[in-house]
Parts: structure tokens; C-alpha cells; sequence
């Protein structure tokens, strides 16, 4: 007999646990999360938060979304983007990143009802923590999982209370693993891998220190130092990281893997701050400092039986991109609900194979980028002659040279431009962020094919309606008040909604009738004149991809599940049918 039992045990307070935990507590689930140390994050680890993570906090209220953005820098302050010397020294070149250059920003106004922000770990992991347990979720902490076991009907999972040392078991249905980069839930579950662990070496300084002279006037979440050394191990450069402007800091810097772990002590932590901003009587105030490892590591199946892991437990890789606690919350997005239809009676088990299917491709997706990236900084290197590593002297003549008016120093300024430039891979990756689409049981595509991405899928976003996507966003207009609302706005929060337009009626009626069939919550709405919603600037007809009289089908994680182009005979049967096949009954 299970001391305590739940529907749900998280392992992890971190961004994926948290986020699991306030979706399924959103959704009326009960659950239970657990945390092996006392709080949540002491260090400010991931900042960059996209928009896909901000359509997630939105869909959990308006509330968190603007308590998100209350604590977060603004956009406008993130994206300069500078490589050079060190912060006193001499700038090489810079990009405006993260959705900062004015064709990117249009791109990202246009893609979502959120913007991108820096919102370091220490607030979103309370801001995420504190919704779950307010609107629900039992959390332990100091609460150590040691060992779980999965027979037919749940889990029995066996945990330390760190404050006495006793053990003591839960009783769940499910078990999410969110227990971070060293997963013991994913390891006992019997995940596999592929990739590597510790393919470099790579520590963390965080301090205090006002350096607003030298960063104020080109506003930016990173500054990237060239220095002899800073291409080893690490993150392919020396990053001096704005924690919050302009005062707090957080330094990363590599060390060779395969030498003795450097001991970060107060004094060398100093003496790295000092050469990385180019001012040798710097004083600082030390917050923390620790060592990492980059990996090169992602499961390539995501859950076993009863168990579902997520975030670094499945998705193991270096901070390029800014990816990981994003791609976490959006794996939490994922299978919340799928967890709380099949709770509720509302879905076969079978639904949650589709997490498998949906978010292990993202897992490999996002540790590949990731890793890319970092071996996409060495042509700057290279164009700046120290690739092969350099002495400070030769550094010194290096940059000398590419400010000569020579024919040589044209082509060196060519080449360090170009490979700055390509650096957006990293830095402006709207694509690699937003273009997720699905192929599982839980989207059905019939015979509709895919359209193809016109421009380039890692930068850039494009919108589609087509099934397994993510449902474009464009804003529409409430007719009773005039109040702009997002599409994505119409969708969510927990349940399936049909969108239709003028001659649609007839789907608005079936989708009635099947949900009180199936006893699920459909939301329907009417997009036109004088209906509930308007589409006054007519970009809704033009991203929608169906005629008024077709209808689109979106799941509670935004992802368009089923599209029918123009109203069919029977539209009941084929919403039936449809929701039969996604919801495995
Ligand atoms: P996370 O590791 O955060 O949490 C794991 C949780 O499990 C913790 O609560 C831990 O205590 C708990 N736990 C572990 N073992 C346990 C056990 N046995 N029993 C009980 N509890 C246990 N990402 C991003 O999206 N944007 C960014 O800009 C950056 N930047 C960045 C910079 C730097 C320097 C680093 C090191 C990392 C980033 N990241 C990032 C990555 C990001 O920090 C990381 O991907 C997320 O924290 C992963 O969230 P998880 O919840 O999966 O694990």
C-alpha cells in the first residue's frame, strides 16, 4: 500500500516539471511534484524565452504571460549582439539578434500574439512553480526520487524525504521524468540515446558589477569575446551574458574536457571577468560560480509505459539557440493534455503514444542545432586568423591588419562580416523556434500535402494550417467590443476548438452534437461580419487555407489536428471520425 497516490508525479521543479505541472493542475489534474533540494533554481541559467514558450504562459492566463513580461528585459533590449575584443576593447562586428532587425521583428510581430524576451531562470521557474501550486499541485521539496516501478494500472515510485531520511512510496497513474541533465527517471524507464555526454567543458561566473559604460549605448543579452582560448571547450567563445541591465553578469568560459576540472575560486572567477571586459581593476561581486559540461546528447524515444520524460531529461545540449528550457515547457505543452484527456475518461491510452511521435524528432532537432551552432563560430575565428588558437601579440596584429586598405584586409573584412552574418542561424533562428510540425496518430492529414517551406525553415516561420501544424496566429477583432484577440487566443486552454467562417454554421451545429457525444469540450467559433469575431484587415482569409465554409480543428496545444477546405455532407460524421482517430477511441 502507496503512502500517498496522485494521478501524476512530477520529478523535477524545473521549467519542464513546473510547467507540467501547472498545465495539468489547469486542467483539473490531480498531481504531485517533487524536488530533490529545497527551492528552485539559484542561478539565472536559461534567459531567452521565445514566443512559442510565451504563447504557453498565455494560454495558462493573462495573468502569468504578464507577470512573465513584467520581470523579463524587453526585446528591444536584447538585441545588438557584440563580438569583439573584450568590452573595454576594440568591437569586431555585431548582428541584431533575436527578432531585433527590423525584417525579423516584422516577421515575429506577424507570427505571434508574444514577443521574444530574456526572462532568466530565478523568475520563471517561481512565476511557473507558483501557478501550479496555487491552482493545485501538491509539491515536495527537498524530496529525492530514488526508483519507480510501472505494472498495468500505475506507477509506484519510491522517494527520500531529504529533511528526515525516511523513504516513503507514491502511487501515481502516470510519472513524469523532469528531472533535469542527469535523468535518473529517463535512465531507470530505460530510454534510449544517441549522441554523447561532456563533449566540452564550460563554467559559469555570476556576479555583480555596473558595467553600463561600456554596454549601454549597443544594448545586448550577449557579448561575445574573442581571446586567445575563448574557442576551447565551452561554447565556442568567451560570453559575457547580461543578467539584468546593466549590473548583474553572468560570464561563460570553456576549459578543455579532457584536462583537470578547473576550481572556479574567487580569485580566478575575478581575474576572468577582468580580461574578458578589458578592465584589469574591475572589482566584482562574486554570486556563484560552477563548472558544465556540453553534450551532444537526446533520447530518441521519450517515454516508456506509464513514464514520460521531458525537458534535459530528454534533450541534452549546450545554451546555443536558447533552446532548452523553451523547448521543455513546449514538451510540457505537449503532453499535458493528453495526460488529462485520458484522466478524465475523454481519450484512449493510446493518444499518449503521439508524445513519442511528436516531441522525440524535437529532442534530436534541437540538440542537433544546438551543437551546430557552436561549430558555426569558427570561421569567424578563422577570418580573423586565429583559428589553430593565437597568442595575444599575433591577435593584436591580426586585428591591425583588417583595418588596413589593402586588397587583403578587404577580403579578411569580407570574410569576418559573412561569417558573422551566418551566425543568425544561432541568433535569429525564428524557424528552428517556431515551425514544429507534427506527425503522429494525433493529426490527421488525409491526403493533404505538405506545403513545402519557401524560404529557408531554420530562419524563418511559415505559417500553415496544414495538419500537425501549429495554428497561425493573426489578430481578429470581437464584434461586441471591437477588443483585438489572437487566433491562437480562440484555442487552448485545455480543450479542442473548431474554427469555421460565414457558411460554416452547419460545422458549428455537428461539432455540438459530437462533443456532447464524446463528452469532450469544443470550443466553436465564427470568423466573419457581424460574427463573433471579424476578420477586418482580411488576414485571416488569407492564412487560413480553407474556404469560409471549411473549418479547421485545433487540439488544446494550439496544433491544427484535422482541416476540412469546404463544408462536407455530413459534417458530424466526419468530426466524429476525426475525433475518434486523435483521441485513440
Ligand atoms: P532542470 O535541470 O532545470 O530541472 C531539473 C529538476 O529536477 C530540478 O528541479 C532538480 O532539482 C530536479 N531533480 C533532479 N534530479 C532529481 C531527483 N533525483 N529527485 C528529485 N528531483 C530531482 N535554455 C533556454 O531555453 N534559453 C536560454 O537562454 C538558455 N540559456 C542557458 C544558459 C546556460 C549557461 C545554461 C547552463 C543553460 C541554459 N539553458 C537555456 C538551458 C536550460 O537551463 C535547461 O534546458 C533547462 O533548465 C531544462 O529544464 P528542465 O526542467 O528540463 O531541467
Amino acid at each position: 500500500m502507496a503512502d500517498i497516490s496522485t494521478d501524476v508525479l512530477v520529478i523535477g521543479t524545473g521549467p519542464a516539471g513546473s510547467a507540467a505541472a501547472a498545465l495539468l493542475s489547469s486542467y483539473g489534474i490531480s498531481n504531485m511534484a517533487v524536488n530533490q533540494y529545497r527551492w528552485l533554481a539559484n542561478t539565472p541559467r536559461a534567459h531567452i524565452t521565445n514566443q512559442r514558450t510565451m504563447e504557453v504562459l498565455r494560454d495558462l492566463g493573462r495573468e502569468v504571460e504578464d507577470e512573465a513580461y513584467l520581470f523579463a528585459t524587453h526585446q528591444d533590449l536584447m538585441g545588438e549582439n557584440i563580438f569583439c575584443e573584450s568590452l573595454a576593447g576594440e568591437e569586431i562586428g555585431r548582428m541584431k539578434a533575436w527578432g531585433n532587425h527590423p525584417l525579423s521583428r516584422a516577421e515575429h510581430q506577424m507570427s505571434s500574439p508574444g514577443r521574444m524576451n530574456d526572462l532568466p531562470q530565478t523568475y520563471m521557474e517561481p512565476l511557473l512553480f507558483k501557478t501550479a501550486c496555487s491552482r493545485g499541485t501538491q509539491a515536495r521539496m527537498s524530496t529525492e526520487y530514488l526508483h519507480h516501478e510501472q505494472d498495468n494500472e500505475g506507477v509506484t515510485t519510491v522517494l527520500r524525504d531529504r529533511l528526515t531520511g525516511g523513504e516513503f512510496t507514491v502511487r501515481s497513474k502516470y510519472l513524469i521524468g523532469a528531472d533535469g541533465g542527469k535523468s535518473l527517471v529517463a535512465e531507470h524507464a530505460g530510454l534510449p540515446f544517441e549522441g554523447k555526454m561532456a563533449v566540452g567543458g564550460s563554467m559559469n561566473i555570476l556576479f555583480r558589477a555596473d558595467l553600463s559604460k561600456y554596454v549601454a549605448h549597443r544594448p545586448s543579452v550577449l557579448y561575445w569575446v574573442m581571446q586567445p582560448g575563448a574557442d576551447v571547450g565551452g561554447i565556442g567563445m568567451g560570453l559575457v551574458r547580461m543578467v539584468r541591465p546593466w549590473n548583474e553578469w553572468l560570464i561563460v568560459w570553456g576549459y578543455d574536457i579532457n584536462g583537470p576540472e578547473p576550481e572556479v575560486t574567487p580569485e580566478f572567477a575575478t581575474s576572468v571577468a577582468r580580461q574578458l571586459i578589458g578592465d584589469p581593476d574591475l572589482e566584482i561581486e562574486l554570486l556563484a560560480a560552477s563548472t558544465w559540461t556540453v553534450n551532444d546528447y537526446y533520447a530518441t524515444r521519450v517515454s516508456e509505459g506509464r513514464v514520460f520524460c521531458m525537458g534535459d531529461a530528454i534533450h541534452r545540449h549546450p545554451p546555443s539557440n536558447g533552446l532548452g528550457s523553451n523547448t521543455s515547457i513546449q514538451d510540457a505543452f505537449n503532453l499535458a493534455w493528453k495526460l488529462a484527456f485520458v484522466l478524465k475518461g475523454q481519450a484512449g491510452e493510446g493518444l499518449l503514444a503521439s508524445y513519442d511521435d511528436e516531441r522525440a524528432p524535437v529532442a534530436r532537432q534541437i540538440v542537433t542545432r544546438a551543437n551546430q551552432s557552436i561549430a558555426e563560430t569558427a570561421p569567424i575565428f578563422a577570418a580573423l586568423g586565429m583559428d589553430g588558437g593565437v597568442s595575444p601579440e599575433q591577435m593584436q596584429k591580426n586585428l591591425e591588419a583588417r583595418s588596413d586598405g589593402t586588397a587583403e584586409a578587404a577580403a579578411q573584412r569580407e570574410a569576418i562580416r559573412k561569417a558573422i552574418a551566418f551566425k543568425k542561424y544561432e541568433f535569429d533562428a525564428h524557424g528552428v523556434e517556431m515551425n514544429q510540425r507534427y506527425r503522429s496518430p494525433a493529426v490527421v492529414v488525409e491526403d493533404q500535402i505538405e506545403p513545402a517551406f519557401q524560404l529557408d525553415a531554420d530562419l524563418h516561420y511559415q505559417p500553415t494550417t496544414w495538419p500537425g501544424a501549429r495554428l497561425p496566429h493573426v489578430w481578429l477583432y470581437r464584434h461586441d467590443n471591437g477588443e483585438e484577440v489572437s487566433t491562437l487566443d480562440l484555442c487552448g486552454h485545455g480543450r479542442f476548438t473548431l474554427l469555421t467562417g460565414l457558411g460554416g454554421e452547419a460545422w458549428v451545429e455537428a461539432a455540438g452534437k459530437v462533443s456532447s457525444h464524446l463528452g469532450i469540450d469544443l470550443a466553436r467559433h465564427v470568423i466573419g461580419p457581424r460574427c463573433e469575431f471579424a476578420d477586418h484587415s482580411g488576414d485571416w482569409a488569407r492564412i487560413c487555407e480553407i474556404q469560409d465554409n471549411g473549418c479547421l480543428l485545433v487540439r488544446p496545444d494550439h496544433h491544427v489536428c484535422w482541416r476540412a477546405t469546404a463544408l462536407v455532407a455530413d459534417p458530424a460524421a466526419d468530426l466524429a471520425r476525426v475525433l475518434r482517430q486523435v483521441l485513440a477511441r
